[in-house]
């Protein structure tokens, strides 16, 4: 007994560290306004893919074949090593693993993953382009990137028998290479071109990048635990799907639908609202803070590869968008939201690879540190350590095999 009251302070303690490492039972329904918010979070609830009415060719298989061929292809680049999957790499679901980018050199920006982009009215962390194909022509022409040129390209297609065939297959005849000036420095081959010689050449370059984009509609993220828990959910409200989540899990759920916010944001079933948003992350090392968004729709709307450009396949009334894209200075510091599907893979994270870890992303979130250019949008949150660790659970729910066929998921053989 005596040995029992000299106990009682260690329990107490210990019933002290359990509250901070154990929160409150779940309750046994969700309320109706959650078990509509998580409904909506599930692939079930996934519109088929947009048309893209600036790509005639966007759902056409041959394109995505050609694209496929164009993806995995280190020739398009100045040193014959990097192709689009050195740095978007489907087994790190088409990201790099390295917090800024490399190509031919050491990029500015951290390398996004491609799934389910292809709903998005926007590409790059800026929002600088209006279209996946529009998108896949800068990095062929970057010097840190593939640092290749139109020309170089489009010998590619005429020389080798495969790309000529399938080019021909998708868009008809390539322009006449040999009436082309191709002698001499770029700025005299240049000037030794018609204008239309030179509509021609950017013609097929955009074709490239309509290919390119055909083939990325193809990147679809695959149903993971959490979608079939979802899809429970929406049938009864019931917290408990069998096995399906473990109860830190659920309890992330509800903190990211709830208290957290994330939600605001990161919503849909790509858990992506592909809008611009300033959270406050710090400027990329050795730089200074991007101005993101803000310049990204100027730059968007001087593209002549845009949505009302002489080379996109849209009607003007067709580039809602691009016509009427907000444009104020709320956009400065602001980047655009990233899927968190398959969140676990694509590790560092932000528009620089600033945060290493999901335990930190969170971390981040709750501190929510005071933006360096312009407001973070987010606020301090006050999760307790339990609820941080919950939270990242849940997050690692969202990670599944893509639906993919496995063809697009591999380069094809280029000795065919
Ligand atoms: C050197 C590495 C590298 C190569 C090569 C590369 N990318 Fe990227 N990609 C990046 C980085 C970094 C970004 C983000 C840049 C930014 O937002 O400023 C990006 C952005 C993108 C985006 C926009 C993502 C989004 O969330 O909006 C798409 C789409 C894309 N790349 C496709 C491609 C395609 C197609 C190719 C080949 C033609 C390619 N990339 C080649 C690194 C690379
Ligand atoms: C105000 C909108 C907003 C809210 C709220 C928000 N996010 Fe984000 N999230 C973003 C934006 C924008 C980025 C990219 C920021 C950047 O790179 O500068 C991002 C990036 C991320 C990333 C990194 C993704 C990647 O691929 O690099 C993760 C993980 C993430 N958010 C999780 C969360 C979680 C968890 C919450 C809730 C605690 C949350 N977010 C709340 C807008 C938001």
């Amino acid at each position: 007994m005596k040995r029992a009251l000299w106990l009682l302070p260690l329990l107490a303690l210990a019933a002290g560290v359990a509250w901070q490492q154990v929160s409150a039972p779940l309750p046994e329904y969700w309320s109706d306004s959650e078990v509509a918010l998580i409904g909506s979070l599930s692939l079930t609830a996934l519109p088929p893919l947009p048309a893209d009415p600036s790509n005639a060719v966007a759902d056409s298989e041959e394109a995505a074949r050609l694209g496929r061929w164009l993806y995995f292809d280190p020739r398009l680049s100045a040193n014959g090593r990097v192709a689009c999957a050195s740095c978007h790499q489907p087994a790190l679901a088409f990201t790099d693993g390295l917090a800024l980018a490399v190509g031919i050199d050491v990029g500015t920006r951290h390398t996004p993953s491609l799934i389910g982009l292809s709903y998005s009215p926007w590409y790059y962390w800026d929002g600088r382009k209006d279209s996946q194909w529009a998108q896949a022509l800068a990095p062929l022409e970057a010097p840190i990137e593939h640092g290749s040129d139109r020309l170089s390209l489009l010998r590619l297609l005429v020389d080798d028998s495969h790309y000529s065939r399938l080019y021909r297959a998708t868009f008809g005849d390539l322009p006449p290479l040999a009436d082309i000036a191709s002698e001499g420095t770029a700025a005299v081959r240049e000037r030794g071109r018609t204008a239309a010689q030179q509509h021609q050449i950017d013609a097929a370059f955009a074709n490239m990048g309509k290919a390119l984009a055909a083939y990325q509609r193809k990147l679809q993220p695959g149903r993971s635990r959490f979608d079939d828990y979802a899809d429970g959910v929406a049938r009864d409200g019931r917290t408990g799907q069998g096995e399906l989540l473990s109860s830190d899990e659920i309890a992330g759920l509800g903190l990211f639908i709830g208290k957290a916010q994330c939600i605001n944001c990161h919503n849909g079933p790509l858990f992506t609202n592909f809008d611009f948003h300033n959270t406050g992350v710090l400027a990329v090392s050795g730089q200074l803070p991007a101005i993101g968004r803000y310049d990204g729709i100027r730059l968007a709307r001087e593209d002549p590869f845009n949505c009302l450009g002489p080379f996109s396949d849209a009607r003007e009334s067709d580039c809602v968008e691009l016509r009427f894209a907000r444009d104020d200075n709320q956009l400065v510091g602001a980047h655009k939201t990233p899927t968190l599907r398959n969140i676990t893979e694509t590790a560092p994270y932000m528009h620089g690879g600033q945060i290493a870890t999901l335990t930190e992303v969170v971390r981040h979130y709750n501190e929510a540190p005071v933006s360096m250019l312009s407001h973070n949008e987010a606020k301090p949150l006050n999760l307790r350590p339990v609820e941080r660790r919950q939270l990242e659970a849940f997050l690692a729910t969202l990670s599944a095999p893509l639906a993919a066929e496995s063809e697009w998921l591999e380069a094809p053989n280029y000795a065919e």
